[in-house]
């Protein structure tokens, strides 16, 4: 008999003080990531597991974030580039091109295909102080939701939301569940969440809005508890790899000048080195 191993047999919802305890499972170097096979490893069943990873000791400058992401997974092309800088000058109609507050979101939520992967590099804060992220695991969010709320949780894996991002020359529009779920297996397979790229919302009557909200305002209030929540500064040398179809994310206002770089990676590219690598079939 083979016994196969799902991807979501090897996952661990966590809340804050779970992943605070495992965070030396998260760690690496990049000396070490470039040496080791077994490191590889470790941070793709570390993403895989938690769908959080980092990679520290990395020069803050974009040539060597993309050298550590390349060790694990191909950069994934979109219009903004394959490895992005950002700041506040806003090279682009996004809300991370900003100072502001951002609340607990994931990216793409316009796109077909949302990136499966994201990772981010503070290569530079100066004059200045704030800016710190915080991280939420999705997947124990909507686990909390089914087994407290399953009325909720049904209409979340139902309703289609619709998103869109539009700038010059861009016009990208997508509508699926906040809550995505497998019709056979009835696991839950990716999760959808950005308020700042909602478009029109006219993918349900009139008469189910209500429901609606009130099923989105209960999850977003476990979302949103600060024991799910794991909030760090991230300096420069530290790369985040995180899940962007599970773990939310999001950063306080900052001051002064700051610069973040990294990339995307397709969702194919990251579960194909998983089965490369024997973590899941
Ligand atoms: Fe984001």
């Amino acid at each position: 008999m083979v016994i196969r191993v799902q991807e979501s047999t090897v996952r661990t919802p966590w809340n804050q003080s779970l992943i605070k305890a495992h965070e030396t499972h998260l760690r690496t170097t990049l000396a070490e990531l470039v040496s080791s096979e077994v490191i590889v490893r470790k941070i793709v069943q570390s993403l895989i597991r938690y769908g959080i990873a980092f990679i520290d000791d990395v020069p803050p400058n974009t040539t060597m974030t993309e050298m550590a992401v390349r060790r694990l997974f191909p950069p994934m092309k979109t219009f903004f580039g394959e490895m992005y800088t950002f700041s506040d000058v806003q090279d682009h109609a996004d809300t991370a091109y900003t100072k502001q507050y951002l609340g607990l979101h994931t990216d793409n939520t316009y796109f077909c295909d949302a990136a499966g992967l994201q990772s981010l590099h503070c290569i530079r804060h100066v004059n200045g102080a704030g800016g710190e992220n915080f991280f939420a695991d999705g997947l124990y969010a909507a686990l909390e939701l089914k087994h407290c709320n399953p009325r909720a949780f049904e209409i979340l894996t139902r309703v289609s939301v619709p998103a869109e991002y539009i700038e010059e020359g861009q016009y990208h529009k997508h509508s699926a569940p906040i809550i995505r779920v497998d019709p056979v297996s009835g696991e839950i397979v990716q999760l959808r969440l950005n308020v700042y790229d909602r478009a029109v919302f006219d993918s349900i009557p009139q008469a189910q809005m209500q429901d609606f909200y009130e099923s989105f305002r209960v999850y977003l209030e476990i979302v949103q508890r600060i024991e799910n929540q794991w909030s760090f500064k991230l300096n420069p040398g530290t790369v985040v790899i995180f899940d962007n179809w599970r773990v939310y994310h999001g950063r306080h206002a900052y001051t002064g000048s700051r610069t973040m770089t990294g990339c995307y990676v397709q969702r194919t590219d990251f579960l194909s080195k998983a089965r490369i690598l024997g973590i899941i079939d």
